[in-house]
């Protein structure tokens, strides 16, 4: 069965799938799979790199509904901020996100030491993957699970990123071809 949502949410990630290439959202598939995933993991605090126009926070935050959790998401520019916070307002989620506007790196080096997450979504500067998963480790919980986008389609810029990964004996990982790839992580150490 596929998954419904109130008649606002399911008419917004619609209309939002028509300018999907303009704002470089996740496929409607890998939407799907991070709502599972939240709420398989019952994940209660999850960090979104990378907000866009709020696609796959929508995804995101309905599941955070469900597991009574909260979405920090983090978005460079203003003006696609902006776009995101009203598309939170209009499907009832704006009241479980904290969006931040920054760089990403800048943002999360500022995090005190007891900003913990459990699911932690990264979707924003291919060639900082790296550095970003340097960052947030300190603030994963014990069994976090780590979700990346465009693992296929960017394999050359993020290579140190998936490098990072193979090389750490806390994670294990598989990549899902779904369109872009993802890689999805889950630290069982
Ligand atoms: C691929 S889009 C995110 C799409 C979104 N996750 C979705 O599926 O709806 C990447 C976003 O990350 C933002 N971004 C890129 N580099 C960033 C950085 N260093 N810090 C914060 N945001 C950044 C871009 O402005 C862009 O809106």
């Amino acid at each position: 069965m596929d998954i419904i949502f109130d008649t606002v949410t399911e008419e917004t990630l619609i209309e939002l799938e028509k300018t999907q290439k303009d704002f470089w959202n996740v496929p409607r598939k890998t939407g799907v799979l991070l709502n599972m995933f939240v709420k398989m993991m019952n994940a209660k605090s999850v960090l979104e790199i990378g907000t866009s126009n709020g696609y796959s926070g929508l995804w995101l935050s309905k599941a955070l509904k469900e597991t009574d959790g909260r979405l920090t998401t983090i978005e460079f520019y203003e003006k696609r901020q902006s776009i995101a916070i009203d598309n939170f307002k209009k499907c009832g989620v704006l009241d479980i996100i904290r969006p931040l506007q920054g760089s990403a790196c800048e943002i999360i080096k500022n995090f005190s030491e007891e900003e913990k997450f459990d699911f932690v979504f990264i979707d924003a500067n291919k060639r900082e993957y790296v550095e970003y998963f340097n960052l947030i480790k300190p603030h994963l919980t014990e069994k976090a699970m780590i979700v990346a986008d465009n693992i296929i389609s960017h394999a050359e810029k993020v290579k140190t990123f998936v490098d990072a990964i193979d090389a750490d004996n806390e994670f294990q990982y598989a990549i899902v071809e779904v369109p872009g790839g993802i890689l999805t992580a889950y630290r069982s150490k």
